[in-house]
């Protein structure tokens, strides 16, 4: 934590090197002296207390449309961001993203793309194997928990069928992901939308491919799929196929990571799950709450100025959902602070609520409980997260881990 932070005033640089590592501290106090803070470095407020998180994801004074943010800047026309912002499901009208979501919704479900287990087993399987046996440090992230999600995504959409450039793709996926974070450098913005020229006209030739010849696929299945009279047009199938790979990648590589590294922050626990794997799915939940999300989170934008918690809020201003807040709120979680697959996490946040709850959801569990489940195969007793060679990369404001250096041991 900042000096000013433990020094009695509430003063913190969202980004400071001490809090990325350890925010519990800080929010516990936050979550009881001043659970709607201003945070001057960003002007936003931080929303720490798990009822106000859960309160404010369908509150109607506020919304996720970004344009309603005072610091909104117009994407480039033409740019994937732009359409995001203007025609994305945080955009559109109520019942219209209501009807987009059941389409979407629909296809990822097996009516929509009938294979998707097996998909993701292929997928899991085909990155765990050469895991198996290894000694000395590996890159979970690296070799593991990065690339499974975006070829998961191109196998389900159909862009990346099994066969062609895993690599590529994933490659030209990671670029534009980036930029959808908020608080990253204009260059990184920039670099994602040349990238997002090439993904999108990959995303295209698939379109047209399918049309000729439909597969088992999200991109098939959304050419023909109807509610009511209302169909997805070819331009909107294009990006919200290459939203999805924002949406459901870095997420699921994140979570993937911490369901690993908590596992093995905790061993007898570990030891617990590989011997009984109908643990997995309460297991992975459980690494969710305990670890994903720190001091930040989702944000809303003030459609108008308002009171909130005795706090004025301003139009325009956003409010930042504390994830970590909220997964360790006393007041919900016995012993927040104790890692325990024991408990029931049915209400857990992690994947928002109401009318933008996570379409992913389920496809995204059940990768992590294949993740967690190939990784208890190949990870030896005794393996350990080596802290000191984690690599970070700065996109802006932001930071973020790029490696996940595990011991393997030496095979003895
Ligand atoms: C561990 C993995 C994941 C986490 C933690 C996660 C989390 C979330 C959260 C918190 C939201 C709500 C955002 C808000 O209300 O502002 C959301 C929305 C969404 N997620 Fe996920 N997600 C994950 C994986 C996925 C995957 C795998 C996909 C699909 C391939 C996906 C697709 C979406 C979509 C399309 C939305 C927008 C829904 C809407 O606006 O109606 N997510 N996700």
């Amino acid at each position: 934590m900042t000096a000013a932070a433990t020094e009695g005033s509430l003063d913190f640089r969202f980004d400071s090197p001490e809090l990325k590592k350890s925010p519990w501290a800080l929010l516990n106090r936050l979550r009881e002296e001043d659970p709607v803070h201003y945070v001057e470095q960003m002007d936003c407020w931080l929303v720490t207390r798990y009822d106000d998180v859960y309160e404010l994801f369908n509150d109607p004074r506020v919304t996720g449309d970004r344009r309603v943010w005072k610091y909104y800047q117009r994407p480039k026309e033409g740019s994937l961001f732009r359409w995001v912002d203007d025609y994305g499901l945080m955009a559109l009208d109520r019942k219209t993203q209501a009807m987009q979501r059941r389409l979407i919704g629909g296809g990822l479900t097996p009516r929509g793309v009938s294979t998707i287990d097996q998909k993701i087993k292929e997928v899991v399987d085909h990155f765990a194997k050469p895991l198996h046996g290894r000694t000395g440090i590996v890159d979970l992230m690296g070799e593991f928990t990065t690339p499974i999600p975006v070829v998961v995504v191109g196998h389900i959409t159909g862009v990346a069928a099994p066969g062609v450039d895993d690599r590529r793709f994933s490659q030209l996926a990671q670029e534009v992901i980036r930029g959808f974070f908020n608080y990253v450098d204009e260059e990184v913005r920039e670099r994602a939308d040349e990238n997002y020229v090439q993904l999108s006209a990959w995303v295209r030739e698939t379109v047209e491919a399918r049309k000729r010849e439909p597969k088992d696929d999200l991109i098939s299945y959304l050419l023909t799929a109807k509610d009511g009279d209302f169909q997805l047009d070819e331009e909107s199938i294009v990006a919200q196929v290459s939203a999805m790979l924002a949406a459901g990648t870095e997420t699921t590589t994140s979570g993937g990571t911490l369901c690993i590294t908590t596992l093995l922050d905790h061993p007898e626990t570990l030891e617990r799950v590989r011997a009984n794997r109908s643990l997995v799915p309460q297991a992975v939940l459980e690494c969710l709450r305990f670890a994903f999300g720190g001091l930040g989170g989702t944000q809303r934008y003030a459609l108008d100025d308002f009171e909130y918690h005795g706090r004025k809020i301003q139009k325009g201003q956003a409010l930042m959902l504390s994830g970590g807040g909220a997964n360790r709120d006393p007041s919900v979680y016995d012993d927040p602070d104790t890692f325990d697959i024991d408990r029931d996490n049915s209400g857990i946040l992690v994947f928002g609520r109401g009318q933008h709850y996570c379409l992913g959801a389920n496809l995204a569990k059940a990768e992590l409980g294949a993740i967690m489940d190939a990784a208890l195969d190949f990870l030896p007793p005794g393996a350990h997260v080596v802290k000191e060679l984690i690599e970070t990369e700065s996109l802006g404001t932001f930071e973020r881990n790029k490696s996940c250096p595990v011991d393997f041991g030496d095979g003895r």
